[in-house]
C-alpha cells in the first residue's frame, strides 16, 4: 500500500508570492519522514501540495514535479480528489465533525467517496480503522455518541481513524499533537511507529525530540527572512541530521541557536 514520493523542482506560490523555492526530495514507503524548521518556512505549504490541498486556496499553485510511484500527481489526467484519497491527512487541531458519532466519524471520509457500504462492512471497517489508530478499546462501547464528547488525544486518534478508513497510501501529519498533552503525544508517537509498516508517513513538528523519536529521516526547512521563500536546506537519516548535519543552519537550528 506504501507509496514512495518524489519530489522535484517544486516551487510553491501564493498569488506571485514564491512561499517555497526549488524543493527536491525522496519520500521512501514505510518510512516516518519528519519536516522541521522555523516558523514560516513553508512546512505546512510544502505537505499540503502532496495531496493537491494546496491549489484549494485561490491563487496558490505549485510548480515542479511531485510524483508518487511513478505517476505524476499534477498530470491533467489526474483527479485532484482521487490523490487526496491516496493521501491523507491529520491537522494540527483535531476536527472530528462534533455533531456526527463516532462510527459516523470513521465512515465520514468514506461516505464522501460515494463508495457504497453495506452495514455489516461499515461495521467491520469502523472497528478496524479504531483498531489501527489505537482508539477502539476506548471507545468501543460509545460508538453512538458524538466525535465531541473525546478528549483531545481520543479526538486526533478518531481523525486519524477517519484519515485511514478510506485506506489511503500516504499520510501527512502536520503539528499533530502540538494540542496534545504528553501521555495522549506519546500514544501518537506509538501509534505512528505502526502505522509506518503500512503508509508513507510525512510529519511536520516542531517538537526535535519527536522527530527523533518517531522520525527514520528528517528534512530541515529555513528561511532566508521575511519575504524570501523557505528552501529545503538538508535531508537524511534522522540519527545524521541529529547528530552530524551537513550544513551550519541545521546544525544551529537542531541546537537551538537559531529559531
Ligand atoms: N493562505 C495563504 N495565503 C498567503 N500566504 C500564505 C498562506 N498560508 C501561508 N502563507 C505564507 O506562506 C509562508 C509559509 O507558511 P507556512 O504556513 O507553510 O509555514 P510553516 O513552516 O508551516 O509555519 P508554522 O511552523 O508556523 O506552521 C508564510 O510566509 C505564510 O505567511
Ligand atoms: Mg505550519
Amino acid at each position: 500500500m506504501a507509496k514512495r514520493i518524489d519530489v522535484s523542482d517544486l516551487n510553491i506560490y501564493y498569488g506571485s508570492f514564491l512561499a517555497v523555492a526549488d524543493v527536491s526530495m525522496t519520500i521512501e514507503p514505510r518510512t516516518v519522514t519528519a519536516l522541521i524548521g522555523p516558523s514560516g518556512c513553508g512546512k505546512s505549504t510544502f505537505l499540503r501540495t502532496l495531496n493537491r490541498m494546496h491549489e484549494v486556496i485561490p491563487g496558490a499553485r505549485a510548480e515542479g514535479k511531485v510524483v508518487m510511484d511513478g505517476v505524476d500527481m499534477y498530470g491533467s489526467d489526474v483527479d485532484p480528489v482521487a490523490v487526496r484519497r491516496h493521501v491523507g491527512m491529520v491537522f494540527q487541531r483535531p476536527n472530528p465533525f462534533p455533531t456526527m458519532s463516532i462510527a459516523e466519524n470513521v465512515l465520514a471520509g468514506v461516505r464522501l467517496n460515494n463508495k457504497r457500504i453495506s452495514k455489516g462492512d461499515a461495521q467491520d471497517l469502523v472497528e478496524q480503522s479504531l483498531q489501527g489508530a489505537n482508539l477502539w478499546n476506548e471507545v468501543k462501547d460509545r460508538l453512538d455518541r458524538p466525535g465531541s464528547g473525546l478528549s483531545g488525544g481520543q479526538q486526533q486518534r478518531l481523525c486519524i481513524a477517519r484519515a485511514i478508513a478510506v485506506k489511503p497510501q500516504v499520510l501527512l501529519m502536520d503539528e499533530p499533537c502540538s494540542a496534545l498533552d504528553p501521555i495522549s503525544t506519546l500514544a501518537i508517537e506509538d501509534l505512528i511507529a505502526e502505522l509506518k509498516d503500512d503508509y508513507t508517513i510525512v510529519i511536520v513538528t516542531h517538537n526535535m525530540q519527536q522527530a527523533a523519536r518517531v522520525s527514520d529521516r528528517t528534512g530541515f526547512f529555513n528561511i532566508a527572512g521575511t519575504g524570501k521563500p523557505g528552501r529545503l536546506i538538508e535531508i537524511d537519516d534522522t540519527s545524521t541530521i541529529f547528530s552530524s548535519p551537513h550544513e551550519q543552519a541545521t546544525e544551529d537550528y537542531i541546537s537551538g541557536r537559531f529559531g
